[in-house]
């Protein structure tokens, strides 16, 4: 069975190549879908993104990396897939992805999602944290694939660096408002 993994992947972190991984073990075919959203302002081209994918997947042979754009459940129809593989991390995830699962369920009743709980050691984490980081100059080579990282530093060596993290409260508050609690692993 072919399962869609659609998402932003902006970039790719380690708890999307988990949900990957395990997504893999389950299913004969996992596509990895970016989507091409033109409300978002992302960091990397939507083909920056796949070929991100595509250098942190080598080891596995069952992945395919596409890109859509429109609705989600029109895609899956057109790959013939019936599943949609989603992670989900904490609590705050769950309201989101279970609307986008109504919601995809009354667009079409034959796609069903599946949620894969992200592994214990990724659940803090998201594309926008690792790029806030990366940002302030901190390490995120525990965070992404490491494939991923020359270009994340790469980005952020075109700008002049920001001050670095510390563990100031009010810091750490800002951070914590930037950065958005249903971004997805
Ligand atoms: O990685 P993300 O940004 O959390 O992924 C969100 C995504 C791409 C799965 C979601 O925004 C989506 O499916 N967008 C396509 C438009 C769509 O199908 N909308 C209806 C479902 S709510």
């Amino acid at each position: 069975m072919l399962a869609i993994y659609p998402g932003s992947f902006d970039p790719i972190t380690l708890g999307h190549l988990d949900v990957i991984e395990r997504g893999c073990r389950l299913f004969e075919k996992v596509v990895v879908a970016v989507l091409r959203n033109p409300n978002k302002a992302p960091l990397f081209t939507v083909a920056e993104r796949m070929e991100q994918i595509r250098r942190a997947t080598t080891h596995l042979t069952n992945v395919e990396v596409d890109s859509f754009d429109g609705l989600t459940v029109t895609y899956a129809k057109m790959r013939q897939a019936k599943v949609l593989l989603r992670g989900l991390r904490v609590l705050s995830d769950f309201e989101m992805e279970l609307q986008m699962a109504h919601t995809n369920k009354t667009l079409s009743d034959d796609v069903e999602t599946i949620f894969l709980a992200t592994s214990n050691e990724h659940s803090f984490l998201s594309s926008s944290l690792v790029k806030e980081i990366a940002k302030f100059g901190g390490p995120i080579d525990h965070l992404v694939p490491p494939s991923v990282l020359p270009d994340i530093y790469r980005c952020y060596a075109k700008t002049p660096p920001e001050p670095v993290l510390t563990t100031d409260s009010t810091q750490l508050l800002e951070l914590h408002k930037t950065v958005s609690p249903r971004e997805k692993v």
